[in-house]
């Protein structure tokens, strides 16, 4: 069975209640007038534009996410959203672990694996991110960070079902600059094997791993055919319907 192709868009800390409905609209239109798309579409837009969001997706084949939860339930813990609540939103995924939340928030690939598990158990399914520095790059350690990310942050509940990978290299992200076709090739196939040690074959061969990180309409064809790449994770180019929907169409995958 081949892997459907997930485009998902990241608007990371952007959008007020106006620009962020007219945002949705607009890929809400663009998504109808494909008719079955072929590949899976997803906007994470931040915690204040679930709602309003999730209205103006009405009636188009566009899925809905938010960009990190709690590993809790419900309680004490101020300035937190739980999983429950983005289920009671009407979100079916959640993006856990991206480069900025690791950096900004210190959140280990530990407490990414306890927030993917509790997300698990409401049912939403997480994306779960990976990915090396600059400096990691360049001491040779691209590989061993994202395994080693991956076996630590994707806890034993995850299925093919409930799981997607982004791999997004912190350096690649909103900068312009792409890794080249052979070291995502390398970075991919390298997750897929440590998926397959973790969760068995069959999890790891139906898995998508998605890649993130300056992806834009005229890169898109390129990233999107190789071998184990499943679809994109986009921020910037995720801001405009005509680049969001030009990813997809110039890739070929809608
Ligand atoms: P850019 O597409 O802006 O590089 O961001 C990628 C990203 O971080 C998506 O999660």
């Amino acid at each position: 069975m081949a892997r459907k192709k997930l485009i998902a868009g990241n608007w990371k800390m952007n959008g007020l209640l106006a620009d962020g409905t007219t945002l949705a609209k607009g890929i809400a239109e663009e998504v109808k007038k494909i008719g079955k798309p072929q590949c899976e579409f997803l906007v994470c837009p931040p915690f204040t534009l679930l709602s309003a969001v999730k209205k103006a997706l009405r009636g188009a084949k566009v899925a809905l996410g938010a960009q990190d939860c709690s590993s809790e339930d419900k309680g004490a813990h101020t300035g937190d959203v739980s999983p429950v609540m983005l289920k009671d939103c009407g979100c079916q995924y959640v993006i856990l672990g991206h480069s900025e939340r690791r950096a900004d928030h210190k959140e280990s690939s530990e407490l990414v694996n306890k927030k993917a598990q509790a997300a698990h158990k409401h049912d939403l399914k997480t994306i779960i991110c990976v990915g090396e520095t600059l400096e990691e790059r360049e001491a040779g350690k691209a590989l061993e960070i994202c395994t080693t990310q991956v076996i630590d942050s994707v806890p034993d509940t995850s299925t093919w079902q409930n799981t997607v990978i982004a791999y997004e290299p912190v350096w690649a992200i909103g900068t312009g600059k792409i890794p080249t076709t052979k070291d995502v090739e390398e970075i991919h196939a390298a997750i897929r094997k440590t998926l397959s040690k973790k969760l068995g074959k069959g999890n790891a061969n139906k898995m998508r791993i998605l890649y993130g990180g300056s992806v834009k309409p005229n890169n898109a064809k390129e990233l999107l055919s190789l071998e184990d790449v499943d679809g994109a994770l986009i921020g910037g180019a995720s801001l405009k319907v005509e680049d969001f929907l030009g990813i997809a169409k110039n890739a070929g995958v809608c």
